[in-house]
C-alpha cells in the first residue's frame, strides 16, 4: 500500500499518527535483554499495578529518521540515543538496554515502517522508544519485569510554523528539576508536571516556558522540552550540565558545529538577566531543531531579538545542522548512519 493520500506531506504537525509496525521486547529483572520482535502497531495489554503506571518507573527516548537528499533513509547519532537509554533505566533501577540491540531494534522499525518517512525536508518519521516497569508491583521497588517498545510517527514542526522565532514566558512558579533528581535523563514523570504551566503559557500566546533552576531561580535550565542557546557579542552560551539539564544529542552537536565554525561556544550557568540582554536566542532538541526565539518575558519585562527575525548564528547553524542530517552536507563527524531499508524489509 502507498502512503499517497494517507497523509498530506506538506501540512503535518507534530502529532500522533499510528503506522505499520512496533517493536517490543520483554526482560525480567535480573536476567539479561534478548532481542525482541515486530508487530503491528496497536494496544498493549499491561497490569494495572505495573510499576511504570503506578510509580511512573518508565523512560522514553526521541529520534527522527529523515529521508536523505540521496534517497536513502537517515539517523542522527542514534548511538547517543541509546546511551542515554541505558543511563536513565540505571538511575531508574530498570536493566539496561544494551545499545547494539537498541540500535538493531532502531532499524527495523524504521525499515518496516519506511513508507512513513516524509520527503526531504517535509518532516521526519519521529521515533519513539520507551522502557517501563510492567511488571506488577505494590511496594515502592524496581517492577519484576521491563518492556521495551519501539514505534514511530511520520511528524512535521514541533512549534507552530517551524523555522520562525516563537515568544517565550519565564516560569516564575514552578521549576522543572531540582538537584540529585532525575532531570539529567529522560523519566518520564519529568514532563506530565510542566503540563499545567505550558498550557497556562500557550493560552496567554507564548509557544512554550523557560525554567529557571531550582535552588537560586536565576539560571536558566531549559525550554520545556529543548535546550537553550543564547549568543551575545559573537559568543555562544548554553547552560552547562549540572545535572538537572537534560544532556540533549542536539545540544551537545550544536557545540561542536559551532567549534568547528571558530564559534567559542561557553557553557556555564547562563543568568536570565543576561539572556535578557544578549543577540539572538535559540533552542534546540530533536522535536525542536533549532527553533530560533524572537522574544522573552519575565513578568512584565520582555525582551525582543533579532527583531523578532532569525538572527543570523541561529540560521547559520540551522542551515548547518539539518544540512547534515538530510546529507545536503557532508558528514564530517560521522554523525549520520543508513538505514540499510531493502535488506530488512525483503526478509
Ligand atoms: N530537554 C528535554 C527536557 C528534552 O525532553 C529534550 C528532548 O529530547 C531535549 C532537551 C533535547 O534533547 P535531544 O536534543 O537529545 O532531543
Ligand atoms: C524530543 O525532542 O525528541 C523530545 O523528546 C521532546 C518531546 C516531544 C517531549
Amino acid at each position: 500500500m502507498s502512503e499517497e493520500g494517507l497523509i498530506d506531506w506538506d501540512s503535518m504537525t507534530f502529532s500522533f499518527t499510528p503506522t505499520d509496525v512496533m517493536y517490543r521486547a520483554t526482560c525480567n529483572q535480573g536476567d539479561a535483554w534478548q532481542p525482541g520482535e515486530m508487530e503491528p502497531y496497536g494496544d498493549i495489554t499491561i497490569s494495572p499495578a505495573a510499576g511504570v503506571l503506578n510509580y511512573g518507573q518508565g523512560l522514553f527516548e526521541g529520534m527522527k529518521a529523515q529521508r536523505s537528499v540521496n534517497g536513502g533513509i537517515v539517523l542522527f547519532r542514534p548511538e547517543r540515543n541509546g546511551a542515554r537509554l541505558a543511563d536513565g533505566a540505571r538511575r531508574l533501577g530498570m536493566p539496561p538496554v544494551p545499545v547494539e540491540m537498541f540500535l538493531d531494534a532502531i532499524e527495523q522499525v524504521v525499515a518496516a515502517n519506511a513508507r512513513w518517512v516524509p520527503p526531504t525536508g517535509k518532516g521526519a518519521l519521529y521515533i519513539r522508544p520507551v522502557l517501563w516497569g510492567t511488571g506488577a508491583i505494590l511496594g515502592v521497588a524496581p517492577a519484576p519485569e521491563y518492556t521495551f517498545m519501539i514505534y514511530v510517527c511520520p511528524v512535521g514542526p514541533y512549534f507552530k510554523g517551524g523555522m520562525h522565532p516563537i515568544a517565550l514566558k519565564v516560569s516564575d512558579e514552578y521549576h522543572r528539576a531540582a538537584p540529585g533528581g532525575s532531570g539529567a535523563v529522560k523519566a518520564i514523570g519529568n514532563y506530565a508536571p510542566g503540563m499545567m504551566p505550558s498550557k497556562n503559557a500557550k493560552s496567554d500566546g507564548f509557544a512554550e516556558i523557560i525554567y529557571l533552576d531550582a535552588v537560586e531561580h536565576r539560571y536558566i535550565e531549559e525550554v520545556g522540552a529543548a535546550n537553550f542557546f543564547c549568543v551575545k557579542d559573537g559568543v555562544i552560551y548554553t547552560p552547562e550540565l549540572t545535572g538537572t539539564i537534560l544532556p540533549g544529542i542536539t545540544r551537545a552537536s550544536i557545540i561542536e558545529l559551532a567549534i568547528h565554525k571558530g564559534y567559542k561556544v561557553v557553557e556555564e550557568k547562563v543568568d536570565i538577566q543576561f539572556v535578557l540582554e544578549a543577540d539572538e536566542c535559540f533552542c534546540a532538541g530533536t522535536a525542536a531543531v533549532i527553533s530560533p526565539i524572537g522574544a522573552i518575558c519575565q513578568g512584565d519585562v520582555c525582551t525582543t531579538y533579532c527583531n523578532n527575525q532569525v538572527g543570523a548564528i541561529t540560521r547559520e547553524l540551522y542551515d548547518a545542522l539539518t544540512g547534515i542530517q538530510t546529507q545536503v552536507e557532508s558528514d564530517e563527524f560521522g554523525w549520520i548512519r543508513a538505514v540499510p531499508v531493502a535488506e530488512i524489509s525483503a526478509e
